[in-house]
């Protein structure tokens, strides 16, 4: 076990009236270079999860309990226990986040450019002005889109393009993890299968860990090492893909798997492998992901 991420008796309440405890005491660990599936239904307290380990969280959600410990090479980092001012250091430097629609979160009277220097600017400020420009051209191409979209406004850029630029300007500072939320739900299948294909290529190149969260499980299936399942707050089973998909434990687990009828049929077909690999072998549960 090589663990970057250690998430401990986590728990988050909205508190309404009646109160909401959307996560309910929730433990585990990320390991280095590994794609963490989070899958469960609507509701089911995936995002808050999320905002809640990169702390982003607004009244009136609050942490109940537990911790979430990053473990840098540089020593623990307990994310309770910063200050604003070092979770803002921290945050994408350490770990950044692509929002669930997040592609309609750019600025759509900034360019592309000046989006993805201000990360630089703020977090970089010794960079010289082109070293910035040729980083953000860099970053770009990395995700498949030329550079020369620098220059384009968000509304010049279609979805899939769009939701590229939020992945590179989540892997701008190079953090060990990315979190994902429903990073390409809202795109068709062959721009999300190349998205797809994409972050996997650069995880592989990078080696950040990723936690994938999407409420597709065929997806998940495909893509992530270990699964986690989330109902009602709590994670109810977190297994690695392959057992998860054959040999569920849980009875949520196998209603979530009988409720995509593709992946109800020859469990054969489920070849484990790297990223890549699955993402071709499972291309008979395609249909599912439509
Ligand atoms: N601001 C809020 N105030 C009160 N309750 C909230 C608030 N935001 C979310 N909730 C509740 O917290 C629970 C978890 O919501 P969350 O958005 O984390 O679910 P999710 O698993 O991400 O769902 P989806 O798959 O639809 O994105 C839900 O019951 C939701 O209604
Ligand atoms: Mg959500």
């Amino acid at each position: 076990m090589n663990a970057v991420l250690t998430v401990e008796d986590f728990s988050v309440d909205y508190l309404v009236d009646p109160v909401v405890h959307a996560v309910r005491n929730v433990s585990f660990q990320l390991e280095r270079g590994e794609v963490l599936g989070l899958a469960g239904e609507s509701g089911c307290g995936k995002t808050t999860l999320a905002y809640g380990l990169v702390r982003l969280l607004k009244p009136p959600a609050a942490i109940t309990s537990g911790h979430a410990v990053f473990h840098a090479a540089d020593g623990d980092v307990d994310w309770n226990q910063l200050h604003a001012e070092e979770l803002r250091a921290n945050r994408w430097d350490r770990i950044s986040m692509v929002f669930q629609g997040a592609m309609n979160s750019l600025n759509p009277v900034i360019s592309i450019l000046d989006q993805m220097e201000d990360i630089f600017t703020t977090h970089r400020p010794s960079l010289s002005r082109r070293a910035r420009r040729q980083k953000c051209g860099e970053l770009l191409e990395r995700v498949g889109v030329p550079a020369a979209r620098l220059h384009s406004y968000p509304h010049q850029l279609s979805g899939g393009m769009r939701q590229r630029v939020m992945i590179a300007m989540a892997m701008a500072l190079e953090p060990q993890i990315m979190i994902m939320d429903e990073p390409t739900t809202a795109l068709d299948v062959v721009v999300q299968r190349e998205i797809l294909r994409e972050i996997s290529r650069l995880r592989d190149e990078l080696g950040f860990a990723v936690i994938f969260i999407t409420h597709d499980l065929p997806l998940l299936l495909e893509i992530s090492d270990r699964i986690a399942v989330m109902r009602s707050g709590e994670i109810v089973e977190l297994d690695n893909a392959y057992t998860l998909y054959t040999n569920p434990s849980h009875d949520y687990t196998r209603q979530l798997l009988a409720s995509f009828p593709s992946l109800t049929g020859d469990r054969g077909s489920f070849v484990r492998g790297a990223m890549d690999d699955r993402l071709l072998a499972l291309d008979a549960i395609e249909g599912s992901t439509a």
